[in-house]
């Protein structure tokens, strides 16, 4: 678990970044730089920078961008608006941040600026919380407790109010958020996901206060990033980073799209940002109430679009090396039967790593057993198969690799027959 990220995320390679930090270094050097282009939670992204590489990162859900630039975007620990201040004023001064955002307003606070968009749309009281089903069912949000939502409000307004005022500066609005974000998920009533909320019950989670943490000190050094992705398609972004060691690909393999599964992160993280707010909530739809405009329909997410745009970006990137991972998920594309017949994603794989867009004496394949974060409160703790492709691009199309040639890091019988 890395402390300061956010914890609940599906996907979230937090438990074998270890393992993919090994697959990097065997290829690259400390201060070399890395592509994590679809970095969800950071969980990645962190292990590499803290393993000394320089980390470039993007992903569509506007959050991801959010704490790499809070936490990315320097070599040290950073004060509110970059004051050069010691350890000790510098904790003391986030510290007292964290407590203000939720407090009561002060009077000096603008009545104008104090906003009720979580309570008012997001929890069972709020005026305008009440949601129809496509299947006709009716009902109130209940993503948060009252008592939470107005404390969220609280903190929002005054991020917005103290970074649109000018201040406080870009990174001390996203370091803020940040912490702000964290807490929230802890006292979030989903299963996981803001997808949807228990209809029935109440999580117990949800039941307990709001707690703003600072986050620690280490997460803020390393090298700085100098290519932070905001909420960008990857396959728009990779052509804008030079060239770097290695390009790291977590895809999904499934047909959830991100954006609308952690719209809730994703309104809060930009929340600061947005415009004209009345106008935003006026167009939020469905039971979980998300603006459709902030939704991105992935090209990862379908099994007949996503060896094309595995294709694209990765002959679109500027990489030497490709390690990509892979995991037989619930609800995974590669699970399902298609014109190419019954293959499964892996197989698929297996033959795209075959390509001549690789050097086919430097391909690794290795499986890594990792446990399902899923497993919570009751759950059982589910072991699930990870798999990490390696290989070199090819600079040149060379189709004439034969299995021998080929390195095998795996064993026979997880693989069912050699890459
Ligand atoms: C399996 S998750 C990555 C998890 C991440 N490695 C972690 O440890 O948290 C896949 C990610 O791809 C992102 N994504 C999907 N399609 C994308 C696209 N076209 N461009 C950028 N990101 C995309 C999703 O938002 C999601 O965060």
């Amino acid at each position: 678990m890395q402390v300061g990220l956010i914890q609940r995320y599906l996907g979230n390679k937090s438990s074998i970044s270890n393992e993919i930090v090994s697959a990097v270094r065997s290829v690259a050097s400390p201060g070399d730089l890395i592509v994590d282009a679809f970095s969800g939670s950071l969980a990645v992204s962190t292990s590499l920078r803290n393993a000394g590489f320089e980390v470039a990162c993007n992903d569509v859900n506007h959050f991801s961008w959010l704490y790499a630039n809070a936490f990315f975007s320097g070599t040290q620990a950073y004060a509110p608006n970059g004051l050069a201040l010691p350890a000790a004023q510098r904790q003391e001064l986030w510290y007292s941040l964290s407590e203000e955002l939720t407090a009561p307003y002060t009077t000096s606070f603008p009545k104008g600026a104090r906003r009720t968009d979580i309570f008012d749309h997001y929890c069972e009281a709020g005026k305008h919380s009440a949601f129809l089903s496509i299947r006709g069912t009716s009902g109130r949000r209940r993503f948060f407790s009252a008592e939470n939502a107005e404390k969220i409000d609280r903190a929002l307004s005054k991020i917005r109010f103290w970074y649109r005022s000018g201040k406080y500066d870009l990174r001390t609005r996203c370091i803020l958020t940040a912490m702000l974000l964290s807490a929230v998920e802890k006292i979030s009533n989903t299963q996981g996901t803001y997808h949807d909320f228990p209809r029935d019950f109440i999580d117990s989670r949800a039941l307990k206060p709001i707690d703003i943490t600072v986050p620690p000190e280490e997460l803020f050094q390393g090298i700085k990033s100098r290519f932070i992705g905001e909420e960008r398609d990857s396959l728009e972004f990779i052509p804008t980073v030079p060239e770097h060691k290695v390009l790291y690909l977590d895809p999904p393999y499934n047909f959830r799209q991100y954006t609308s599964y952690y719209f809730m992160l994703n309104l809060l993280s930009s929340y600061a940002g947005i415009e004209d707010l009345d106008k935003f909530f006026s167009r939020i739809e469905f039971v979980r109430g998300q603006n459709m405009d902030t939704d991105f329909k992935s090209s990862f997410c379908s099994k007949s679009s996503f060896v094309p745009s595995l294709k694209r970006l990765i002959q679109g990137s500027k990489t030497e090396y490709v390690i990509l991972s892979y995991f037989d998920g619930r609800n995974h594309w590669g699970q399902f039967k298609s014109a190419e017949g019954d293959r499964t994603g892996r197989e698929i794989l297996e033959d795209f790593f075959r390509s001549e867009l690789f050097d086919q004496n430097s391909l690794t394949f290795t499986p890594v057993l990792r446990t399902n974060y899923q497993s919570y409160g009751g759950h059982k703790a589910k072991k699930i198969q990870e798999y990490l492709f390696m290989a070199r691009k090819s600079s040149i199309v060379a189709a004439t690799a034969n299995d021998e040639d080929m390195r095998w890091t795996g064993t026979v019988s997880t693989l069912g027959r050699k890459l």
